[in-house]
């Protein structure tokens, strides 16, 4: 069975196929233009960076304002047609996958920051914006917003919110879940709400921005996002810490927390892992002396550079308890940005070189080096290779498996057990499936080791008010 299919199997909904009516009544709405049935548009929006996985749509529709979206909800709730949104399709957990088909609901031209309120720290922006530009455009006003996911350069803000993603800065600024204050949403029926107000504080009812909030676009459709935001961060420094040990890597990030720093950035990546970067960015730029089995990536930053230079040096000294390498110090900013470069690169360098598998694994921070040594007991038990990365500062490791030399029999078969034992252990940890990257499609076999019977029932009842007819987002989460 190919992995589609496989992944298909737990997905039974039939909903109606697109007919000539449909594609008139979208024609109508949005104008020639902004409705795809070439087969180049189905193919851009099949995939996303989700490992090999393909489903084509049956349209993409490009809508241009609230009113189309909300008519193109209630005209598909009330024929019970399947709507995926789409941002730029950088999800790692197939979210925007049009897994049954039907209509992909690209929010490529929802791309207007609308307002920067500097007296308020605040910016209202449309779901389209690339989160980099976002950020870019908020630091020539003095203004930060912290979660820069890997993709940043590529991604939207509305995938952003809609997966909750974090990123490298998470440990000390949160993730996106902490910035946001209020969303404007199209439901399924067409109907149009904010779901809080554009407050710090907000104590009135229940909190349906949260909700909405790494929704994973199953319960309605952002169309606007109104974001808190801090005093931009002027200054940072970075080192790159060579371990000897992949565990005593893991067990220095909870060291530097017990000793009272938070840095900006705890990036944990085994040698694969930056071995294999190196050669997809097409760099030199790191010795890696054999006896090196880990790397951590800290940075530290602030408005006084003095203050950061004796917190690296004492983080220094922490590391160095522990059998390390020469220890680089990236002071300028090429080489700050070569780092960054290799560190946001791994994803694409592992996708690269082989077939593979993400997971996205949460544990308690004190618990890394237990979860790292346990991916490695279940590799070795079901014949896997895994190339570990990730925020190690917020016990956040990404797990990528690679296929390698397994057999077919071998990935469809062993491995889904392996990855089912392996969550297992993390929950058991206190951890979760997903830090950041969600549960979409792929990790959706999987929820039941994270919530139990009432937990899902409870999950699917909220969806079903949203949602009553479920053709919104459908096959994800469960
Ligand atoms: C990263 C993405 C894969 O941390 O979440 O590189
Ligand atoms: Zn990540």
């Amino acid at each position: 069975m190919s992995r589609a299919a496989d992944i298909l199997q737990f997905c039974t909904m039939p909903f109606k196929r697109i007919e000539e009516g449909d594609i008139g009544y979208f024609r109508e709405l949005l104008g020639p233009t902004f409705i795809h049935t070439d087969r180049e548009n189905l193919e851009r929006c099949a995939s996303d960076h989700t490992e090999d996985l393909k489903f084509l749509p049956e349209v993409v529709l490009q809508p241009g304002s609230v009113a189309e979206v909300s008519a193109i909800m209630k005209y598909c709730s009330d024929n019970y047609i399947a709507v995926t949104p789409r941002g730029a399709g950088t999800g790692l957990s197939g979210g925007a996958l049009a897994a049954h088909g039907g209509v992909v609901l690209d929010t490529k031209r929802f791309n207007k920051i609308l307002n920067i309120d500097k007296r308020n720290f605040q910016v209202t922006t449309e779901p389209g914006v690339i989160t980099q530009v976002l950020q870019e455009t908020l630091k020539a006003e003095g203004l930060f917003y912290p979660p820069d996911p890997a993709s940043k350069g590529s991604c939207f803000i509305g995938g952003n919110v809609s997966e909750n993603s974090g990123g490298p800065r998470a440990v000390k600024y949160g993730v996106v879940k902490d910035y946001v204050l209020n969303l404007e949403v199209v439901l399924p029926s067409g109907d149009v709400i904010w779901t809080g107000a554009n407050v710090l504080k907000n104590a009135t009812g229940y909190n349906l921005t949260q909700l909405l909030v790494g929704s994973e676009g199953t319960l309605g459709i952002i169309t606007k996002i109104v974001l808190k935001l801090i005093p931009a961060v002027t200054q940072d420094l970075l080192i790159l810490v060579p371990f000897r040990s992949s565990v005593q890597a893991c067990e220095a990030v909870n060291a530097i927390f017990l000793e009272g720093y938070t840095p900006s950035a705890l990036e944990f990546m085994e040698r694969d892992a930056i071995e294999w970067s190196m050669k997809y960015v097409n760099t030199s730029a790191i010795d890696l002396p054999p006896d090196i089995a880990a790397h951590l990536l800290i940075e530290v930053d602030g408005n006084n550079k003095e203050e950061l230079y004796k917190e690296i040096e004492a983080i220094t000294e922490i590391v160095q308890r522990y059998d390390v390498g020469e220890i680089l110090f990236a002071d300028a900013h090429e080489q700050k940005q070569m780092l960054w470069t290799l560190r946001r690169k791994v994803g694409e360098a592992v996708k690269s070189n082989s077939v593979y598998k993400e997971e996205d694994t949460v544990v308690p921070r004190a618990e890394l080096p237990q979860l790292l040594t346990i991916i490695k007991e279940i590799g070795r038990e079901y014949g896997f290779h895994s190339v570990c990365y990730g925020h190690a500062g917020d016990g956040n490791l990404h797990v990528n498996i690679v296929k390698a030399g397994m057999t077919d029999e071998a990935w469809n078969t062993q491995l889904p057990k392996g990855i089912r034992k392996l969550f297992t252990e993390v929950v058991r940890m206190g951890g979760t499936i997903s830090g950041e990257h969600g549960i979409g499609l792929v990790q959706r076999p999987y929820i039941d080791i994270a919530f139990n019977d009432v937990q899902i029932s409870l999950m699917k009842q909220i969806k079903n008010i949203f949602d009553p007819t479920g053709i919104l987002n459908p096959g994800k989460i469960f």
